[in-house]
């Protein structure tokens, strides 16, 4: 008889590490996935379109989680998570990514003792100030089962104390999902719809330290604005960067055209065909070092720091002189970066085969949380 497993996905950068984790679990049939949206993401645009790009099943359970602060989403998946694993009775939980529904769904299913696998586990920046560092280490603390991505994530948790036989390198499942659809992402018009023709630039922004300050987000524009001069910047612009350039009224230069949230076939297509991409985003910095296209990321630090050893990336900080310094440097000599070991599109079969040996083997008679 299969055993259960539930698949938690919960906000927009889930989604793309939950499609082929579930497809592999479904072809391979010694486990059954049950997925759970949270509802921590809940727009169309950033939800429901990933689902239909993605050919994700619809989730066998729709939350509503709250928006607002850390504590009350946090709590409020807590709370409505609690009852499905009581009903469902499964033989662990596959939490994903470093979002608020990750450690929420992990910290419910630790409690009633069910076991937890972490994907993406162990990327630490180091940098306690960001929400989403908070939730790794609180998720890899209490899960019994850790894949990991990249070798720093190894290192990571090996120096956390955390023992390598609750670890797994399996590689990047979203890659998996870049590599599923990147001859399908060809047939969206988004260039067209657009209008990128010539050499272009994307920009994605949405991290709290860049964007709940108009000041800081003003700073980054105005370097934007720069490049902007130079080539085209085409600019999906998350919610919460929406809602702060549209109350606290900041322009944006000439040259950055302002576009809805993409969905991941739209982006990739778009991201795919452009000379440059800045962003403040995790995965982002991923793809596109799996797509050998330069990277600015704007911000202090990274826990991806594959992508800047082997991959397009290079850390460009959040200040005007400092993204300029860097978006020179890349004309000058930009990065043609290689893709980092697993990263092949078989990550998700690796993560099933792991699944299988730990549930198979010693990991299910014995706790691994030590
Ligand atoms: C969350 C994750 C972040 C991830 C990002 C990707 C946490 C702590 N943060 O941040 O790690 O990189 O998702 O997008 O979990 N909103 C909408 N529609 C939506 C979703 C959100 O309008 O579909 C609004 C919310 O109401 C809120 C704001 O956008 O006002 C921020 O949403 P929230 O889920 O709190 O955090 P994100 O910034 O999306």
């Amino acid at each position: 008889m299969p055993e259960k497993l539930i698949c938690v996905a919960g906000a927009r950068p889930n989604f793309m590490k939950i499609a082929p984790l579930v497809r592999a679990l479904r072809a391979d049939g010694r486990f059954v996935p049950v997925v759970v949206h949270t509802g921590q993401h809940y727009d169309d645009a950033m939800s429901g379109q990933f689902f239909r790009d993605l050919e994700i099943p619809e989730p066998d359970y729709s939350l509503r989680a709250e928006s607002g602060s850390h504590a009350r989403q946090t709590a409020d998946i807590l709370r409505s998570i609690e009852p499905i694993l009581l009903d469902e009775a499964p033989a662990g939980v596959i939490v994903v990514g470093d979002v608020n529904s990750t450690v929420a769904c992990a910290l419910a299913a630790a409690k009633l003792q069910i076991r937890v696998t972490h994907v993406e586990a162990g990327l630490r920046s180091f940098d306690r100030r960001m929400p989403e560092e908070i939730n790794r280490l609180a998720t890899d603390a209490i899960a019994d089962l850790l894949l990991v991505t990249e070798e720093s994530g190894r290192r990571n948790l090996l120096a956390e104390g955390v023992p390598e036989q609750r670890m797994r390198v399996v590689g990047n499942l979203m890659i998996d999902t870049l590599r599923h659809n990147l001859a399908r992402s060809a047939q969206s018009d988004v260039r067209e719809r657009v209008g990128a023709t010539g050499p272009y630039g994307v920009v994605t922004l949405h991290r709290p330290s860049n964007v709940d300050g108009p000041e800081q987000l003003r700073e980054i524009l105005a370097a934007l604005g720069e490049v902007a001069r130079e080539m085209p910047l085409y600019f999906p612009a998350h919610p919460r960067t929406r809602g702060v350039l549209r109350n606290a009224g900041v322009e944006l230069p000439a040259g950055i055209h302002l576009l809805e949230p993409l969905g991941y076939l739209d982006f990739l297509r778009l991201m795919s065909g452009s000379a440059i991409v800045l962003t403040d985003s995790g995965g982002i910095q991923e793809e596109t070092t799996a797509l050998g296209i330069p990277c600015l990321t704007l911000r202090e630090n990274t826990e991806r720091p594959v992508t800047i050893e082997l991959g397009t990336n290079t850390l460009a900080g959040a200040r005007r002189d400092s993204i300029l310094r860097a978006w020179a440097e890349t004309k000058a000599n930009p990065k043609k970066g290689r893709i980092p070991p697993l990263w092949d599109g078989q990550a998700a079969l690796r993560s099933v085969e792991a699944l299988r040996e730990y549930y198979d083997g010693a990991g299910a008679q014995t706790p691994a949380r030590a």
